[in-house]
């Protein structure tokens, strides 16, 4: 089961106390959203700009990481938290020293434009960590996940051992072509598609490929999902779904 932007139901997305709660409450995978800052840092932030999730204004891309960090990216969230921006080394270091394994999904957000820059930092922070080269996708501690065939094409021709998942929301997607053109090991369709398309995952099952399913906060939904053998699971709500799928 994996915490889509951390625990991010009851804390302020892609924060440390997002993340933290998600540990504690037993996920077993973490998903976060990765941009590029204007000093080429890589932060845990959705939107192209801070402006829904800070009490600043203005675009990642053009911001650096020291100006990220003025702002409060807690306060807008009912919980009223204060918190700095997360980096991806920092939530890496959360992950990675936590008392049992978790993988972390990490989505590039549309890193088309930076020219293969965002997967290059990205596999260079894998590599500094000792994760960018697992035995095997099934014992990796990192997955890169995007909508973009040309971000997950670039980590497959960069570090082949890395798990991928080609995230898509169509039926044209499900029938698998662009996530064999890229070499993706798993689909990605969000929870409503799937509700359309059952069949998607037994088909993506015989093509040698997972099935991770976003977002996932209904009890229907996740044990819809776990019946058709989703692999992973996202959701706001991790202990909400740990507690439905053991009931
Ligand atoms: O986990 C995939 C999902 O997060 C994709 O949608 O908009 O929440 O990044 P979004
Ligand atoms: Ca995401």
């Amino acid at each position: 089961m994996v915490a889509h932007r951390g625990a991010s139901g009851h804390k302020p997305e892609h924060t440390l106390a997002a993340y933290e709660l998600a540990l504690e409450q037993g996920a077993d995978g973490l998903e976060c959203d990765v941009r590029l800052t204007a000093d080429h840092e890589l932060v845990c932030v959705h939107d192209r700009t801070i402006d829904r999730t800070s009490d600043g204004t203005g675009a990642v891309s053009e911001l650096t990481l020291a100006q990220l960090r003025e702002y409060n990216f807690g306060g807008w969230h009912t919980s009223g938290l204060d918190a700095q921006v997360l980096t991806l080394r920092e939530l890496l270091e959360l992950t990675l020293d936590w008392k049992r394994p978790v993988r972390l999904f990490i989505e590039t957000k549309h890193p088309v434009r930076f020219g293969g820059l965002v997967e290059q930092l990205l596999l260079a922070e894998l590599q500094r960590f000792g994760v960018a080269t697992p035995a095997s996708a099934d014992h990796s501690r990192a997955v890169v996940i995007s909508f973009s065939t040309a971000g997950v094409w670039r980590i497959r021709r960069n570090a082949p051992m890395l798990p991928t998942v080609l995230l898509g929301d169509t039926a044209r997607f499900l029938g698998g072509s662009a996530a064999t053109a890229v070499g993706a090991t798993a689909i990605g369709p969000s929870i409503t598609t799937l509700r359309e398309h059952p069949d998607a995952v037994d088909r993506a099952a015989a093509a040698g490929r997972a099935t991770y399913c976003w977002t996932v906060d209904e009890r229907r939904d996740a044990t819809y999902c776990a019946d058709l053998g989703v692999g992973w699971i996202a959701t706001n709500y991790p202990d909400r779904v740990l507690g439905w799928l053991a009931a």
